[in-house]
């Protein structure tokens, strides 16, 4: 058993395990701590668990020492990489000055500087911050700020949503509602919040409207149908348009896309909420992810690395014209409608704040744009170049990279059971084994931290090369 040990505060911490240890933390890991997003049967195969102790620059480390490459820095947080001993002493001075003060009344230093940083850092073009605790709650957060804008402006009847399908926002009601129906519902959380139309994505590589199309026209049908939804509800009933800049690495609209979907908000006056969780702070190669295609959104969602994922956090960004609104408005109607405890906790403010100087400091979102570029160029050179079964190689707009993973590249066929099939997980394991931490089913997922080498780029290639080269010898010999 771990046992508190005098004079160490996180006594838990330890430099190795013994095996009896590990059997007991894995014992109770199994029966008291609730896996996310896994069922404990996917987890108790033998070194079925994962329990990390330790990271390290892009590098973690499980109880056992066994080090691998954070391949998703986390789950797209981890940007400025692990081991940060700036933040934790920026964290630590703040929680021991002032550890919390409402937001419901009162303001911060470090809350105050934030808001300012982000309202630069979007070039002024999003002037306000509303802070909460996590991505899911931003989304919730910024459909009723639409909603309520819109009210505030006279635009009563405008109270509908539209989102594209195969989204994700995250789990609460109103994100799971605007997300991927059906895989993310189940069937068991319905009825979802009314009012929400969703139109499909441009997955160009999986065009909705079938194979034969180009990119770009498979992007224009896309508008196409996010207009006819418009013209069909009345445009004068819809109050917000939700969707990500990027929807996952393997699914890169082209740049016509997103300027034509502004257009169409402009033309209808409807709220164009850019959902940034994944691709703010750098992800894509630039702040966030909408400068990409030179849009700006009336308000944008993030979350996750704004703090470099050091602490949990969300937030809700809103441009003059929105914010104005809500200023110009007397009596009730004029406060928006929302408050949680957590809102610009100023230890939370601390960590962001520290994250932010340090990305700035060594340049990391110029990093992610030219690690990026290497990445994209390797992993078509060699894995698309070796390997029948990489599809397609979806990157190239910084550190976010999906790789679509076939049976047949002719026809795209997936591997019985997708994500969640035999080959699904046998590949996931063979990857970690390799000392890579990724997912790696029907899509490869890469989003390291931005702080990456180029050798350590081609050490996630070397990797994913062997790795394929043992699934594909695996599953022919079937
Ligand atoms: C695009 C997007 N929005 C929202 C969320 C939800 O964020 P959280 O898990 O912090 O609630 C996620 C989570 O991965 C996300 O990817």
């Amino acid at each position: 058993m771990v046992h508190p040990q005098p004079g160490k505060a996180a006594w838990w911490i330890k430099g190795s395990y013994t095996d009896e240890e590990i059997a007991q933390l894995e014992a109770w890991d199994r029966e008291h701590y609730w896996l996310q997003s896994h069922q404990a049967a996917d987890i108790v195969a033998p070194g079925g668990e994962h329990i990390m102790t330790r990271g390290e620059g892009i590098y973690i480390y499980d109880v056992r020492g066994k080090k691998y490459i954070d391949g998703m820095a986390g789950l797209f947080l981890k940007n400025i990489g692990h081991g940060r001993p700036e933040v934790a002493q920026a964290v630590a001075e703040q929680m021991t000055t002032l550890a919390y003060s409402s937001s419901g009344a009162t303001s911060t230093v470090p809350a105050i500087l934030l808001s300012k940083k982000i309202s630069d850092l979007t070039e002024g073009a999003l002037t306000r911050t509303f802070f909460c605790g996590g991505g899911a709650e931003a989304v919730d957060i910024s459909l009723k700020m639409a909603k309520q804008y819109q009210a505030i402006t006279g635009n009563h009847g405008k109270t509908k949503v539209i989102s594209r399908r195969l989204a994700y926002h995250g789990s609460t009601y109103a994100a799971l509602s605007i997300g991927n129906r059906g895989r993310n519902t189940q069937g068991v959380f319905e009825p979802l919040m009314p009012q929400v139309f969703q139109v499909d994505p441009p997955y160009c590589y999986r065009c909705p409207w079938g194979q034969g199309h180009s990119p770009t026209d498979c992007c224009m049908l896309s508008v196409k149908a996010l207009e006819n939804v418009i013209l069909g509800e009345g445009p004068e009933t819809i109050a917000a348009f939700i969707a990500t800049p990027v929807a996952s690495g393997n699914q890169i609209p082209p740049d016509e896309y997103w300027p034509a979907v502004r257009a169409l908000c402009d033309k209808h006056n409807i709220v164009l909420i850019a959902d940034e969780v994944i691709c703010g702070f750098g992800r894509l190669g630039a702040w966030f992810g909408m400068e990409r295609f030179g849009v700006q959104p009336d308000i944008m969602t993030i979350a996750k690395a704004l703090t470099g994922g050091e602490l949990p956090v969300g937030a809700v960004v809103a441009s003059k014209k929105v914010a104005q609104a809500f200023d110009n408005t007397k009596g009730p109607l004029g406060q928006f409608q929302h408050g949680v405890t957590y809102g610009g906790h100023p230890v939370v403010m601390a960590a962001a704040l520290k994250n932010i100087e340090i990305m700035e400091r060594e340049d990391l979102v110029g990093n992610s744009l030219r690690m990026g570029n290497h990445l994209q160029q390797q992993a078509v050179n060699i894995l698309q170049e070796n390997h029948p079964t990489v599809g397609y190689v979806g990157g190239g707009l910084g550190l976010l990279m999906g790789i679509e993973i076939v049976k047949d590249r002719k026809t795209k066929e997936r591997f019985p059971g997708g994500s969640n099939g035999e080959f699904a997980k046998r590949f996931t394991e063979i990857v970690r084994e390799n000392g890579l931490f990724t997912r790696a089913g029907d899509v490869i997922t890469l989003s390291p931290p931005l702080t990456i080498t180029k050798t350590q780029v081609d050490d996630i290639i070397a990797i994913l090369d062997m790795s394929l080269t043992q699934v594909e010898k695996e599953y022919r010999a079937r």
